[in-house]
C-alpha cells in the first residue's frame, strides 16, 4: 500500500525553502512508515511498538518566505533539531521534498550539498562549537580559509562581522578569555561571515542566562534589520519565539500543530496543547486590537477615538480607559468593530 503524495510545482512558488511532506523516521527499515497510510497514522508511541521507529519530523509541509524570520517552537523531543538538520540534509529525511531557491536539494550530490552548506547556509548551535586554539578572528574567518578565500579579504571580511556583533575590540582573545553572551556573539558572526542566504539557529541562547539571553534575543532582531537575512530559528522558549517570529511553527510528537504569526498563536490557539503553550504570555502585549473588537451595541455612541486593528492591546490601554466612548477600530475606511474598558479590561487582567 503506497499512499500518493503530491506536491505544488516548486517553479510556481516564491518561497526561498519549500518543505513538502518531509518526514524522518530512526529505527529499522524506516522508509516504509511514510507511505503506508496505516503506520503513518499511528502516535508517536504506538508506532514506536509496532516497529521499533520513532518518527521525530511526520509530513510537515510549510514555505519560507525570503528575508522571514520563521521560528519553530516545541517541547523537549518534539522533532525541532532533527527538522533543521533536515534542512541541509546534515540529518538524510526519510520522505518528502526539499525546494530551495527552486532547486531539490533531495537530488543534490555529496558535492553539490558542501558547496551548498558552506555558501548558502550557516548554523548557530546551542553549544558554541568554537575552536579553541584559535583567536576570535581566527574563529569567524574559518569558514572563509575553508573556502579558499585569500589572507587578506579574510580578514577584512572577519573584522566587518566582528563590528557588526559588537565584539570590535576583542579579536585576539581566545574562545576561554569570552563570557557565554560573547562567545555566541563570536558564533553569530562566524555564521554571518560566510554571507549565507539562509541563516539556521538550533536553540542558540538557551545556555545563556536570562539577562544575557534577551541581550542575544535583541542583537538578533538589529541584525536581521540590518542585514536581512532569511533565519529559521529554533527554540522551546515562547518569549523568544514571539520576539523573534514573523511566523511560528509549533511542533508535537514531530508533527505541526499550529502555523501562525504570534497574537493568531495567542488569540486563536487551535488545541489544548497550544493553548496551555501560550497560557503564561501576557496577552496585552501580543494580542492587538483586531482579537478583541466587537460589534457595536444598538444605540451605542460611535464617535469615540479611532485607532487601527494592529495596535497592540497594551498601547490602546490608556486611550480607551481614558475615553468616555467606545474606541473605534478602523482599517481603510472601514469599522471593524469597538473596544470598551470590559473588553480591555479582560486582556489586561489576565497578563
Ligand atoms: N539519531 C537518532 N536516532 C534515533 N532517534 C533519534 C535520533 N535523533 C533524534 N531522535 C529522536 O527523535 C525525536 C526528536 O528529537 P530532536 O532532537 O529532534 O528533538 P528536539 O525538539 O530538538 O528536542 P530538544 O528540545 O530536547 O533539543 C526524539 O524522540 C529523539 O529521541
Ligand atoms: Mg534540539
Amino acid at each position: 500500500m503506497t499512499a500518493q503524495l503530491e506536491y505544488p510545482d516548486p517553479q510556481e512558488s516564491d518561497a526561498l525553502l519549500s518543505i513538502q511532506g518531509l518526514w524522518k523516521v530512526f529505527g529499522p527499515k524506516p522508509a516504509r512508515v511514510p507511505h503506508h497510510p496505516e503506520l503513518a497514522a499511528l502516535s508517536r508511541e504506538d508506532l514506536y511498538r509496532r516497529t521499533g521507529c520513532t518518527a521525530a519530523v511526520r509530513d510537515l509541509s510549510f514555505d519560507v518566505a525570503p528575508g522571514e524570520v520563521f521560528v519553530v517552537m516545541g517541547l523537549s523531543g518534539s522533532g525541532k533539531s532533527t527538522l533543521v538538520r533536515c534542512l541541509t540534509r546534515l540529518v538524510e529525511p526519510t520522505a518528502g521534498r526539499l525546494i530551495f531557491e527552486g532547486e531539490d536539494l533531495r537530488a543534490a550530490d555529496e558535492r553539490r550539498l558542501r558547496t551548498l552548506r558552506r555558501s548558502k547556509f550557516s548554523m548557530v548551535f546551542q553549544h558554541f562549537g568554537l575552536l579553541p586554539h584559535r583567536k576570535v578572528i581566527d574563529n569567524v574567518s574559518y569558514g572563509l580559509e575553508v573556502r579558499g578565500e585569500g589572507k587578506a579579504d579574510r580578514k577584512r571580511r572577519a573584522q566587518e562581522v566582528i563590528d557588526l556583533v559588537g565584539l570590535r575590540g576583542n579579536e585576539n582573545l581566545y574562545p576561554e578569555q569570552l563570557s557565554g553572551g560573547m562567545q555566541q556573539r563570536v558564533g553569530l558572526a562566524r555564521a554571518l561571515a560566510n554571507d549565507p542566504d539562509v541563516l539556521l539557529f538550533d536553540e542558540p541562547f538557551s545556555a545563556l542566562d536570562p539577562l544575557i539571553r534577551r541581550e542575544m534575543q535583541t542583537e538578533v532582531v538589529r541584525l536581521h534589520r540590518e542585514v536581512g537575512k532569511t533565519m529559521v530559528f529554533i527554540t522551546h522558549d515562547l518569549s523568544e519565539a514571539l520576539k523573534l517570529g514573523d511566523r511560528i511553527l509549533l511542533m508535537r510528537d514531530g508533527a505541526a500543530v499550529q502555523f501562525g504569526t504570534g497574537d493568531e498563536l495567542v488569540g486563536a490557539p487551535a488545541d489544548d496543547y497550544v493553548r496551555e503553550f501560550v497560557r503564561d504570555v501576557p496577552r496585552a502585549d501580543v494580542l492587538t486590537l483586531r482579537w478583541i473588537a466587537r460589534r457595536p451595541r444598538d444605540g451605542e455612541p460611535l464617535d469615540g477615538p479611532e485607532l487601527g486593528p494592529d495596535v497592540l492591546v497594551r498601547e490602546a490601554t490608556r486611550l480607551v480607559l481614558e475615553s468616555d466612548r467606545p474606541v473605534k477600530v478602523v482599517s481603510a475606511g472601514q469599522l471593524l468593530g469597538v473596544i470598551g474598558d470590559e473588553e480591555i479590561l479582560a486582556v489586561v487582567a489576565d497578563s
